[in-house]
Parts: structure tokens; sequence; C-alpha cells
């Protein structure tokens, strides 16, 4: 089939591959020149494990450029622009810039994953008179690929039973179980998964909140409950919080998206706010081993929101940053991927160099630091390091004094 993507970001770009790898021809448009010409020398703008190695493998397939009239052959468009939440609510201009580009040059099922609140595959189907079919995607950064081809399950949510078959088959060879929808439901489907598992997460936050007054361990107690298949031991890893291009600005758009139709989600509001406590919580216990941080060095151990990308939108640890800059302190930081303002240092320099450290991103080459760190104020916001090995002045999320 020729597919047309409209926005090439790591959602846009994976489904592009995914898709390439299985003979489909595929045509990506950005209103970014830079990220475009990257791609035309086969660069992705962003990092993504197994991303440039799939695009290279499928290049003779793809083409990428600025220019919509190149989606005018195109048999199904993908609308995967980003929707950023503006002062606490979705901004769908650029998914309505989209849809009239598109209404200008193309014919073929335009096909929504951005995230959209409710009722916007209905206004582009007005903007576009196309078809339209909303295709949610729900792959995690990191694993994008993968999520791509293997989803949990696949959502089509259409008012057209054509244009819906269409998707459908193009996403067969994922053999995922397929869920048929109205458009509504289908975009309502997106909001209630992510709003769940940020739920879950702000859950065993304050559990480990608990954890920490009663000297209890919050991973034992996550073990135990996930072990209750009703619950499960998915996305029960207390830290510091949630962040990332998603969730944040998900759980934002639909709360003030319920209030506007006269609802509340009191269920997730609670769980945002659990969240924007949790870097106070950080530099809480950092401060029960070390005192007043003004004047001393303190070194955050990742930047990334979470672990196998350079993203840091809505990265807790730059929170912890910003609030131990407030509070005086000189911060200075390792990721293995990601950047920031922060002075950037190699992970020895930033341990030798702190009087306090915080792990903020569980990277895989922070465990086993026990012996480099043992004897310095630590605070484990991810629970990498083992207790046991660890000395006086050591604080964890969800631990409590040993
Ligand atoms: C998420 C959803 O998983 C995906 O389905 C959706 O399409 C987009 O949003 P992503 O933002 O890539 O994907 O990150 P994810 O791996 O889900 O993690 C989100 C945040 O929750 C991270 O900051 C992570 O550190 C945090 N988290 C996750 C926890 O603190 N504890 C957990 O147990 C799981």
């Amino acid at each position: 089939m020729r597919i047309g993507i409209v926005g090439l970001g790591v959602v846009g770009l994976s489904t592009g591959v995914v898709l390439a790898e299985r003979g489909h021809e595929v045509v990506g448009v950005d209103i970014d020149q830079g990220r475009v010409q990257g791609l035309q020398c086969r660069r992705p703008p962003i990092y993504e494990p197994g991303l440039e190695e799939a695009l290279n493998r499928n290049f003779e397939r793809m083409k990428f450029s600025t220019d919509y009239s190149s989606l005018s052959d195109a048999e199904v468009i993908f609308i995967t622009v980003s929707t950023p939440t503006i002062d606490g609510r979705i901004y769908l201009g650029y998914v309505f810039d989209a849809a009239r580009k598109i209404r200008e040059v193309a014919r073929g099922v335009i096909a929504i994953k951005s995230t959209v609140v409710p009722g916007t595959a209905r206004k582009v189907k007005e903007i576009t008179n196309l078809k339209v079919v909303s295709n949610p995607e729900f792959l995690r950064e990191g694993n994008a690929l993968h999520d791509t081809e293997s989803p949990d399950r696949v959502v089509i949510g259409s008012d057209d039973k054509e244009a819906g078959d269409l998707i459908q088959e193009l996403w067969s060879f994922t053999k995922a179980p397929v869920i048929r929808t109205t458009t509504d439901e289908a975009e309502l489907i997106k909001y209630a998964a992510n709003s769940f598992l940020a739920v879950k997460v702000s859950f065993i936050n304050e559990i480990a909140n608990l954890c920490e007054r009663l000297n209890c361990d919050v991973n034992v107690i996550a073990r135990a409950i996930g072990l209750d298949k009703r619950i499960s031991p998915y996305f029960l890893s207390a830290g510091l919080g949630w962040g990332g291009s998603c969730f944040p600005k998900d759980t934002l758009a639909i709360t003030s998206f319920a209030r506007d139709v006269g609802e509340r989600l009191r269920i997730v509001e609670a769980a945002i706010e659990v969240n924007q406590e949790r870097p106070f919580r950080a530099l809480k216990l950092l401060k029960e081993v070390m005192g007043e941080v003004r004047g001393k060095t303190v070194c955050v151990l990742g930047l990334a929101f979470k672990p196998n990308t350079d993203d840091t939108r809505e990265s807790v640890a730059l929170k912890v940053v910003n609030l131990l800059r407030q509070e005086g302190a000189m911060v200075i930081a390792y990721d293995p991927k990601a950047r920031s303002d922060v002075e950037m240092v190699t992970l020895d320099e930033c341990i030798t160099r702190a009087d306090g450290v915080i792990i903020a991103t569980e990277w895989d080459e922070f465990r086993g630091l026990e012996p480099k760190l043992r004897g310095k104020p630590v605070v484990d916001g991810r629970r990498v390091l083992d207790p046991a090995k660890m000395g006086q002045e050591f604080r964890a999320i969800g631990l409590g004094v040993r």
C-alpha cells in the first residue's frame, strides 16, 4: 500500500519504518525542514533503539518531504503530529493544520494516531470530507519499534466500516487482538489507558511515602500485591514519579476535558497532585543525609525521563535539578544519552566531585555503583542500589531508615 505519515516524531517514524519493513511504500511529511533533511540523509532526529538501522534497511521504500503534495496518491495517511497541552488544555492546532493541508492534496483514508480528545476525529472529518479512523498508538519510548510491531491490542475507531477494515488489514501482521469502536471511544481508550497507568504509579508512590514512615520496603509490598493477577506486577515501581511526553500532558488534557463536559476525574487529578510532590520528596531525603544543600555540589545521576532514551521532556530529574538550584546547590549531572543546561561530567567525575548524589533515572549502568557511592550522602530515587551494601548516609524512596 502507499502510506503517508504526517509528523515525523517517535510515533510517526516508528509507524513508518515498521510499515516499510512490511513492504509498503511510505512518504513522511513534516514542517520541520531540518528534520526532513536529516531523514533524507538517513539520520533520525531522535534516539530510539533500532530506529536508525530500520530506517537504513527500508530506505528504498521511504521518502521524506516538507511538501504535502507528496501525499497525493497515498491510500492511507496517518496523522502523528504532536498534541501538546498548553495552559492545562490540549492544543489541537497541529492536527487541524495537518487536516486542512491534507484536504488540499489527498483522497486517502486518514488514520489519527496522535493522542486527541474525543470528538477530534469527527472534526477532522468535517474539515477534510475524507474518511477518518481513530487508531491510537500505545508505544513506549525506548521500545517504540517492538511496541509498534507487537502491540498488546490494536484499537480501530471508525464510523465507516470499509475505512476501519482497511486499517485493520494494515495491522493484521501484528496478530494482536483488534478492538473495533466508534471514533470517540477509541480516543477515550487512549486517555483511559494512560491515566490508569499514571494512577497506578502515583498509588505505589503514596504507599512508598507511608513505607518511609514505617521503615517498610515498598518493593516488598509491590512484589506481594503484584502477584495478585487483578493488580499485576507492571507499573508498580515506586520512584520519583512519572514524566515524559505523554503522561503529564495526557492526564492534564483529559482532566480538563472532563471538567469541560461537566464531569470530574478526581482520581486522575489526585494522581497528578501526588506526582507533583515527588521532586520535593527527593530533596527532603537528601537533606536528611547531608543537611542544607546551599553552597554544596550535588550530582544528579540520570536526566532522561526514563532509561534508554535521550528524552528529557517533563523529566522529574530536571525538576529535581531546578529545586536543588533554587536551594542554592551547585548541580552537576551525568546521563548516558540525555543532555541539558546542567554541567555534564563523566560518571566518575560526577561521583568524585559531589558532596551528595541523587539517582533520578534507573539507567542500568547505575546498578552496582555501591562501592563507589558508599560513604557519600546518596538518595536512590529509583531503587537501583542494594541498601545492604550502602552505609548510614543513604536514603531510598519507599525504604525508610534501616
Ligand atoms: C507512555 C505509555 O506507556 C504509552 O503506552 C503511551 O503511548 C505513551 O506514554 P512513555 O511515555 O514512553 O509511554 O513511558 P513509560 O515507559 O510508560 O513511562 C512513563 C513514566 O512513568 C516514566 O517517567 C517512568 O519513569 C514512570 N514509571 C513507569 C514509574 O515511575 N514507575 C513504573 O512502574 C512505571
